[in-house]
């Protein structure tokens, strides 16, 4: 319930997109919003008061010189009692209108009297939205701190033409509704954190290689989760085949030498949650060709070299950042392993999980972890993989603001 005791006052205007802000009543409803619906005398050619009022379980408001509306509530109050106006549709002659403060209707009252957010969901002819009057209007209403979702591209409705012009979707529109009242904390706003995540790659030879079966799926969510929080994110992936996280700077490498690189370079930050299942080992010295079976002769050797261990790199740094977390994939005594790993690698947060194939957390959607510190653990149930990596930049948020 995003929305939960959230009032808005919904303004539709003329435009064939009105039919979508019924679907929009019903969304902004489920989250718990209370909608008040204002509908334009043209978007009634498009829509009725009895649909509008049936969805939104209110009274719809029509006119500006209703003597039962004035009584009731008046503009004014239609103004200032929400916690945002919502214009969807936004039609072209409403922007001009908004743009020019004229309140020669209900709409126009309200949103030249309102001291509250406005969000507006353009929806016109791409011709009229590339129109210069329109572009100037826009950029006026911008100017004014009117908040603006879509229009987006794609076919339109009436005349099959493409372009910019179709509203926005409903639940799209309901996303920036829930930004705009909920825009969270950001706790992190102005810190720079590295985050590695996935396997990496060792090559035995051009074709073949040593892996093993990290997803990148908790690493890559933790990135989103600090972003979310407000960090600056750099994202060292090894090869994986999810997509890069969104608000996220992501450097794609392929062994453990150039996560190492890749990490480095991007000191000095903040923060290091060192995700990633580097290979503890690599081929000593990789063939430039591939390796040929010979008949009849033994399988050739495969020389390992140790890998860099970039969590202590980091860790011991001169630049180490100010909070250093490490993963510790375990298949027995977990705990103690997290205790031992904590010091060895210059840590302040290790986070152990059970990695035993009976647990599906390679690879898998859940996780259940310990979070060991210098000052005691903490063990969370088991959890979606999303949820690990939010709670997790939440604690991170909370002890670094704390030292
Ligand atoms: O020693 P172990 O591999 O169990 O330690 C796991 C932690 O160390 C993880 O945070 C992992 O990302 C990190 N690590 C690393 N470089 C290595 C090996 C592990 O950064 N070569």
């Amino acid at each position: 319930m995003e929305l939960h005791d959230k009032r808005i006052l919904l303004i539709i205007s003329g435009g064939i997109a009105a039919y979508k802000s019924l679907d929009l009543i019903r969304r902004l409803r489920e989250r718990g919003a209370a909608v008040r619906p204002v509908i334009t005398r043209s978007a009634q050619e498009f829509i009725t008061p009895l649909a509008v009022g049936a969805l939104s379980a209110s009274h719809v408001y029509t006119d500006l010189f209703s003597r039962e509306d004035e009584q009731d509530v008046g503009h004014i109050r239609l103004a200032r009692e929400c916690d945002l106006v919502l214009v969807a549709p936004a039609t072209a002659s409403r922007m001009a209108k908004m743009a020019h403060g004229l309140a020669d209707d209900l709409a126009g009252a309200v949103l030249l009297a309102t001291d509250r957010p406005v969000l507006m969901a353009p929806a016109m002819n791409p011709k009229m939205w590339d129109a210069p009057a329109t572009r100037r209007n826009l950029s006026t209403l911008q100017g004014d701190g009117i908040h603006v979702i879509g229009p987006k591209s794609g076919e339109m409705a009436e005349s099959g033409e493409a372009g910019t012009g179709r509203m926005a979707e409903p639940l799209e529109i309901v996303a920036a509704v829930v930004a705009l009242l909920s825009p969270g904390e950001k706790p992190l706003a102005g810190k720079r954190a590295i985050v590695t995540s996935g396997p990496t790659h060792e090559p035995i030879d051009p074709v073949r290689y040593i892996a093993n079966r990290s997803s990148g799926k908790q690493g890559h969510a933790i990135a989103a989760a600090l972003a979310k929080l407000g960090a600056e994110v750099t994202l060292v992936s090894g090869p994986v085949t999810i997509p890069d996280p969104a608000g996220v700077r992501t450097v794609h490498v392929e062994t453990a030498k150039d996560m190492l690189l890749a990490v480095t370079s991007h000191l000095p930050a903040d923060i290091a949650v060192m995700v990633a299942a580097v290979a503890d080992w690599r081929v000593a010295s990789s063939s430039g060709q591939k390796i040929k079976k010979q008949p009849g002769e033994a399988p050739p050797p495969l020389q390992l070299a140790e890998n860099p261990d970039i969590l202590k790199t980091v860790g011991h740094h001169e630049n180490r950042p100010r909070f250093v977390v490490g993963f510790a994939a375990e298949t027995q005594n977990v705990e103690e392993n997290g205790r031992r790993k904590l010091a060895a690698k210059g840590a302040d947060l290790i986070v152990a999980n059970d990695v035993s194939p009976q647990t599906g957390v390679m690879g898998g959607e859940r996780n259940r972890v310990m979070l060991i510190a210098e000052n005691g653990i903490e063990t969370w149930p088991d959890l979606d993989k999303a949820e690990v990596a939010e709670r997790l930049a939440a604690t991170i948020a909370k002890r670094l603001n704390a030292l």
